[in-house]
């Protein structure tokens, strides 16, 4: 089956830029007060049901992971692009990395206690969004950040001001524990 344009995009795109990404971003979680308190509530619900380890979907150079990782979850990373898995992997020898579509995980029903996608959905168009997180495995906690506006594009390692920075909105889903 032909893989649509905007994965092979994508996936060219961040090849391209994984090592300036992952620098500019490497101390990016320490600035960010909201941010770690949203990661530091993710955890502190995967934790509470006590459902294994999580994925870090999109996971790029796997900050987020490691950073999951910190605070106690076993966490993996998956990501389109061979290079940010690449740097991924030197930056966290310890952490398993693979690279892999959001939309054809190999990743059963459960197998999870959390998924998250940090920034990563923002290159996946909204109409297929449904059908990707349809493939995602039932997990009892998922969060995504995501960006408000243009979501498909190019990356960009140019830095936002502050000023054009976009509105950020995070989703996090939470099922009850089995019966
Ligand atoms: C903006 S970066 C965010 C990386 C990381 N989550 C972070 O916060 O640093 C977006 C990442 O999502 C990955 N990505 C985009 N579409 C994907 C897909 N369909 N499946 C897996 N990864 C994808 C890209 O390769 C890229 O590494």
């Amino acid at each position: 089956m032909t893989e649509p344009a905007y994965l092979r995009i994508t996936r060219a795109s961040y090849d391209t830029v994984a090592a300036d990404y992952a620098e500019i971003l490497r101390t990016e979680l320490g600035h960010r007060p909201l941010d770690r308190a949203m990661l530091a509530a993710f955890v502190e619900l995967v934790q509470a049901s006590d459902a294994g380890p999580v994925a870090d979907i999109g996971c790029g150079p796997g900050r987020v992971t490691g950073h999951l990782q910190s605070l106690g979850l076993t966490a993996r990373g998956i990501d389109l692009s061979p290079e940010m898995i690449a740097v991924a992997r030197r930056t966290h020898p310890d952490l398993r990395f693979d690279v892999g579509s959001m939309n054809a995980l190999d990743l059963e029903d459960g197998s999870l206690g959390g998924i998250i996608a940090w920034y990563s959905i923002i290159h996946t168009p909204p109409e297929l969004l449904p059908a990707s997180w349809r493939r995602w495995p039932r997990s009892r906690v998922i969060m995504r950040r995501t960006r408000l506006g243009p979501p498909v594009g190019r990356p960009t390692c140019a830095g936002p001001a502050p000023q054009r920075e976009p509105g950020h909105v995070t989703c996090l889903h939470v099922l009850p524990p089995p019966p």
